[in-house]
């Protein structure tokens, strides 16, 4: 079942949100693992929160020497696997990305985030030539402005879409109080309440979008007929 890795040895580029979003979204209709690879272990700790999905299952990481059975494992009961790396490149990072059927790098719209989005997009390269096959890969905007984005982020987001080398989600994930609430109430965007964030409905919204195209970017990379969840 595909394993979705979220990558970038940028530290705060949105990696933890932008895996627990997408693994919520996806636990709505089918059985989802994700793997809490960070040794801060944000996921876990969300995970202790009420509201998590029953369909999700959240696996911490041991160390670098168990992620490949780990992934094995949870491949084995859920239809999707969602790995989430810690800010620093590591072989652990090369184990999780060499077993993926997509790896999503998650970047701010700056210039060290684009800077280190290159770094391990070359790291992706060297891991498919061990691995000896190709492994999808996306970039992803995260905490985008709503409004007003700045002259510079306007100017890295080109580089990338401009750029027929790198895919590129369309969808971005903006910069919202919901989705950086999740990790002190708990639960998802969808059960968040109205005391809590007052407009919840773009950002659900904004998750499912995501969500959608990162199930046809798996399709369409995997040809698989069971991922269409969202
Ligand atoms: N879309 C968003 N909207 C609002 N806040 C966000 C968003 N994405 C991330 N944040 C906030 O930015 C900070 C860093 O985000 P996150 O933890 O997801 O990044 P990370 O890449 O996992 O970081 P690390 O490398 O430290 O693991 C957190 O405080 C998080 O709540
Ligand atoms: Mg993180």
């Amino acid at each position: 079942m595909p394993v979705i890795t979220f990558a970038n040895s940028k530290g705060g580029s949105g990696k933890t949100t932008s895996a627990l979003l997408l693994a919520c979204e996806l636990a709505t209709e089918r059985p989802v693992t994700i793997i809490d690879a960070d040794p801060r272990r944000p996921i876990t700790k969300w995970a202790t929160l009420p509201g998590k999905p029953e369909r999700l299952t959240v696996i911490s990481n041991e160390s670098e020497k168990t992620i490949l059975e780990e992934i094995e494992e949870a491949s084995a009961v859920s239809t999707f696997v969602i790995v989430d790396l810690e800010g620093t490149a590591s072989r652990l990072m090369s184990y999780a990305i060499s077993q993926s059927d997509l790896v999503i790098v998650p970047m701010k719209e700056q210039t060290q985030d684009a800077t280190a989005a290159v770094d391990v997009v070359r790291e992706i390269h060297r891991d498919m030539k061990a691995a000896r096959r190709k492994i999808p890969y996306s970039i992803l905007f995260t905490q985008s402005k709503v409004v007003a984005k700045s002259r510079t982020a306007r100017f890295v987001a080109s580089q990338f879409r401009e750029n027929p080398d790198f895919h590129v989600f369309q969808t971005e994930i903006f910069d919202r109080d919901a989705f950086s609430a999740l990790f002190s109430v708990g639960g998802t965007v969808r059960t968040l309440s109205k005391d809590t964030v007052r407009t919840t409905e773009e950002a659900v919204k904004n998750v499912q979008s995501y969500t959608h195209e990162v199930v046809k970017r798996l399709k369409d990379a995997m040809g698989i007929k069971n991922a269409d969840a969202a």
